[in-house]
């Protein structure tokens, strides 16, 4: 893992993809919890910086989604560093199981701590509503994110359904 999060170094695009692609399926695997540190300043530096490559946004915005998941407490602190950038990179990409992981991650990290989307809540409203079929527990978590986000009502799209 400390090797992975050294060639979190976008001068090297093609390295950096695969580097950050690896951290996402490993953070699904294993505990991930000691390395959180090594790779999440790297991996919330390149999505907030300017002319990063499309392609590695999104993997990136779906690693930090994935390392979320699987350690809200770690992570969700940090929320506010990158859920803008985030929500902007995956609003426009494909249903498939990669997005359905990041957003589970964000809405778990949202939930250990609310106050970081708050700022924001308007950009994260769009990126769910690029979901086309939302399995149904991932839809169940996004009505209770709109739940716990009461103060701010009303901002919710509701989803296209089959
Ligand atoms: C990144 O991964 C792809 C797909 O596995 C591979 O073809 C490519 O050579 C890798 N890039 C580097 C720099 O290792």
């Amino acid at each position: 893992m400390p090797i992975l999060g050294l060639n979190l170094n976008p001068e090297f695009i093609s390295v950096c993809n695969n580097a950050t692609w690896a951290i996402g399926e490993i953070a699904m695997q294993m505990e991930m919890q000691p390395y959180v540190g090594v790779v999440l300043p790297n991996l919330v530096e390149i999505i907030n910086r300017p002319n990063t490559p499309k392609t590695l946004l999104e993997n990136t915005a779906i690693t930090i989604g994935r390392l979320g998941y699987a350690c809200p407490q770690e992570v969700a602190p940090q929320l506010q560093q990158f859920i803008r950038p985030w929500c902007t990179s995956l609003r426009n990409i494909r249903d498939d199981e990669e997005k359905d992981s990041a957003f589970r991650g964000i809405c778990v990290m949202i939930g250990v701590n609310p106050a970081g989307v708050v700022q924001d809540f308007i950009f994260f409203r769009d990126a769910v509503a690029s979901w086309v079929n939302p399995k149904d527990d991932l839809r169940d978590m996004f009505y209770k994110v709109r739940a716990s986000s009461s103060g701010v009502p009303s901002l919710f799209p509701s989803f296209h359904t089959q």
